[in-house]
């Protein structure tokens, strides 16, 4: 169950899902919290030059002795901030002697090297951000460092530096609120993600199932079950192909059980007749003088029995493709005129008018001489059985290009037009009624086979009571010659 199409596509999905929404939440808490960050130390730096503004706005004399007692706005300020940010400030003159305000140095020197080297730097006009400045506060704290510019005569020069020291813990923000915003934003992402991945992973399996559920059905001998068709993507296009699938192996289950219905059909009726015949000619129902009479119809009875096993013999050895073709060229004219002579009697009794038409003599095709004369027998046979007494039967063959067309055409019942689309079918008889006597409704099918594998075609056209059969074979040129 859970190794289902379904379970395993809605895990594939949750999967990236979870992964996607950790990687994003992850980044944007990063990314925020760096901003954060940013936005805090500028916000520092601005105390830093909101009190060199203020030192800006003083009159000089007492600025630049550092005044700590003053009892100025820069106090306030600086008492401000180091009560809002927990940061010192220093504020350094261009000597290097500096005041902490609000505390009792004040006129002190600085005399590191890399101290007053960093207070260069901002007397000349940068701005400073330095970790463990000063060995006396220690690693953990951070300097930010602003000029302070003079006024008046000394306007635009730089009268000192604003020396800001925070430590690194003061200057970290707080970002446990982002996090737990994230974390409702990605419990909120991962449930309308399962939900949508549910829904995707169901509706992508589901034509899968029901192709699934048909062919189990159909393998269990349902052949009606088809899919149902929606939509137009691989899916879709698989349960069509499936339901074509399924309609030829019904059409071909059909057309099996027609043909034993038919097989079985064709062999009753002649066995039938010759079980009666023998059983009466041996318990005396048939007296010795009738008995050659009856003798004679279970002769052809069993005639009749032995052409239709040997047809359906020809039938299953074609369909099967297995028999190799012996091609070779030959004059298909002579083959006719030979296959006529064989029914010289038959054609004779029935007083047919044969005309013969030979374009081109001889005409010579590339082909299976065999087969080819099973078909013209085949053709020959029905034209010679279905042209009324005293009738018309005309032969002719033409080449054009590179083919030899074969013309068998005759006048008596006819074919009817709804007929025709179905003449070349196993078993198919225009007279269904006929039975003892007659045809098997083979011989058609034995000629459309063989054409088939020569690959060449055969057409039907009647009207009235003229029925002509055409088909194609290759043109050979030049003279006879051996296998091909
Ligand atoms: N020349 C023709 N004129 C009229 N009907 C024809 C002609 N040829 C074929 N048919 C019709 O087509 C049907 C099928 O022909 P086909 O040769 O397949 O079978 P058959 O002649 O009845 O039997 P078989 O050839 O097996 O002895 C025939 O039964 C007949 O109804
Ligand atoms: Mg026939």
């Amino acid at each position: 169950m859970k190794n289902t199409l379904f379970w395993r596509l809605f895990w594939a999905f949750v999967g990236t899902l979870i992964m996607t929404v950790l990687v994003l939440t992850f980044t944007m808490v990063t990314l925020m919290r760096a901003e954060r960050q940013s936005a805090y130390e500028a916000e520092v730096r601005m105390q830093a030059r909101d009190v060199a503004g203020l030192l800006q706005m003083r009159d000089m004399n007492s600025a630049w002795m550092l005044n700590p007692a003053s009892g100025t706005t820069v106090q306030w300020k600086i008492d401000e901030i180091r009560e809002n940010y927990g940061a010192e400030v220093w504020l350094v003159n261009a000597n290097g002697s500096y005041a902490v305000v609000g505390s009792e140095k004040y006129g002190e020197q600085i005399t590191e090297q890399h101290v007053l080297e960093q207070i260069w730097r901002v007397l000349s006009g940068y701005e400073i951000r330095v970790q463990g400045l000063l060995d006396e506060l220690g690693d953990s704290m951070v300097t930010i460092g602003v000029p302070w510019y003079g006024s008046g005569m000394f306007s635009g020069r730089v009268m000192g530096a604003v020396l800001l020291h925070i430590s690194v813990d003061s200057l970290k923000v707080d970002y446990s609120d982002l996090v737990r915003y994230a974390i409702v934003a990605g419990v909120v992402a991962m449930m309308i993600g399962t939900l949508l991945a549910w829904l995707i992973a169901r509706r992508q399996s589901q034509p899968l199932k029901a192709i699934n559920e048909a062919v189990t059905a159909f393998a269990g001998g349902d052949f009606e079950r088809r899919v149902e068709i929606r939509g137009d993507n691989e899916m879709t296009q698989l349960g069509a192909s499936f339901n074509k699938m399924a309609e030829e192996i019904s059409n071909l289950d059909q057309s099996r059980r027609n043909f034993v219905a038919n097989v079985s059909h064709e062999l009753r009726s002649p066995m039938t007749c010759i079980q009666g015949y023998v059983q009466g000619m041996m318990d005396g129902t048939i007296s010795d003088e009738e008995r050659p009479k009856y003798l004679q119809t279970v002769l052809s009875e069993t005639q009749r029995l032995t052409k239709l096993v040997g047809e359906l013999l020809d039938l299953s050895r074609f369909e099967s493709g297995k028999i190799p073709m012996n091609m070779t060229v030959f004059d298909v004219d002579e083959l006719i005129l030979s296959v006529l002579f064989k029914y010289e009697q038959k054609i004779e009794d029935k007083e047919i008018m044969v005309d013969i038409a030979f374009r081109e003599q001889p005409c010579y095709v590339r082909a299976d001489a065999d087969r080819i004369t099973q078909v013209v027998t085949n053709l020959i046979d029905n034209a010679v059985k279905f042209t009324r007494e005293g009738g018309q039967l005309t032969v002719w063959t033409h080449a054009v290009d590179s083919l030899a067309y074969v013309t068998i055409k005759n006048e008596g019942t006819g074919i009817p037009a709804e007929d025709l689309p179905f003449i070349f079918e196993r078993f198919y008889k225009v007279d269904k009624a006929h039975t003892s006597g007659k045809g098997t409704g083979l011989g058609l099918s034995i000629v459309k086979k063989i054409l088939e594998q020569h690959e060449q075609n055969i057409t039907v056209s009647a009207s009235g009571s003229m029925t002509s059969f055409m088909f194609t074979l290759e043109k050979a040129d030049g003279k006879k010659e051996g296998t091909v």
